[in-house]
């Protein structure tokens, strides 16, 4: 299987930051998987996902998407990636097919076409009725699902999104697990981060589990957890995490 994401010897340290936010990450998703990026607090995700995207520039290192670097093919790059990021990105004074008029047409994508695919969207994500309300009187889930909505207008290769599950109910979790498998079996590749272990461990045939900004582990979370029972009382994959991450809280 060939990748769609290669990550090579990142390395990132902001203005001031005492130590580097990426300190030689590498890592892997394969094409048409889903992937899970963990982490602790301050491992480094949102930083490794804002350069992949062209939003953070790297001091080191290379981003390959689909066999395209990122760091000189950012245009192209861009037009195969879609990412939701970590806070909302929408305009809260504008109803939901507005925001989605205004994203689409910045990436130049036909009017009319916006709004077949985001009909489209807008019921496969539960949202149907709620088209035309401000986004601003949206509950939290409802704002991450159309987040969600927002990244894959331009119907990109890859969907990267920095922890889509966070504050939602049960019930928004779900319907963002079932797109997001849905989504993967039209072929499309998903790397994407979260704090539910339990979650990732249901979603993602593989995972990448971050530290400081270095590659802890990788691998599917079956293989994952057999490999730490040889160590330690291992069940799931957050006892995985705990093995290789430890137990003290990150400020
Ligand atoms: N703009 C910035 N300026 C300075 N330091 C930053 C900036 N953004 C992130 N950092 C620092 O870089 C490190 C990595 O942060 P990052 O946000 O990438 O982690 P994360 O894994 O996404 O964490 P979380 O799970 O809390 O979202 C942290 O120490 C953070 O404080
Ligand atoms: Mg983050």
């Amino acid at each position: 299987m060939s990748s769609a994401i290669e990550i090579s010897g990142l390395y990132k340290k902001y203005k001031g930051a005492w130590s580097a936010a990426l300190d030689g990450l590498s890592l892997t998703a394969e094409k048409g998987r889903i992937t899970g990026l963990l982490g602790p607090n301050g491992a480094g995700k949102t930083t490794c996902i804002n350069i992949i995207c062209g939003l953070v520039r790297a001091d080191r290192g290379s981003v390959q998407i689909f066999g395209h670097d990122a760091g000189t093919q950012i245009q192209t790059v861009r037009s195969l990636i879609g990412v939701v990021p970590q806070q909302i990105a929408l305009f809260e004074n504008m109803t939901a097919l507005e925001n989605f008029r205004y994203i689409g047409s910045l990436y130049g994508i036909a009017q009319v076409t916006i709004k077949e695919r985001s009909k489209n969207l807008l019921e496969r994500l539960g949202l149907a009725q709620h088209a035309d309300k401000r986004v601003g009187r949206y509950s939290g889930g409802m704002k991450r699902r159309a987040n969600i909505i927002a990244s894959l207008l331009h119907q990109p290769d890859l969907i990267i999104l920095d922890e889509p599950t966070a504050g939602v109910d049960v019930q928004s979790r779900a319907m963002i697990h079932e797109f997001l498998k849905e989504y993967q079996q039209a072929g499309k590749t998903i790397l994407y981060t979260s704090h539910h272990l339990d979650e990732a461990e249901e979603l993602c045939e593989n995972v990448v589990i971050i530290d400081e900004g270095r590659h802890i582990i990788s691998g599917s979370p079956k293989d994952l957890i057999i490999q730490t029972r040889k160590q330690t009382d291992c069940r799931k994959l957050e006892d995985v995490f705990l093995h290789y991450t430890g137990h003290s809280v990150r400020d």
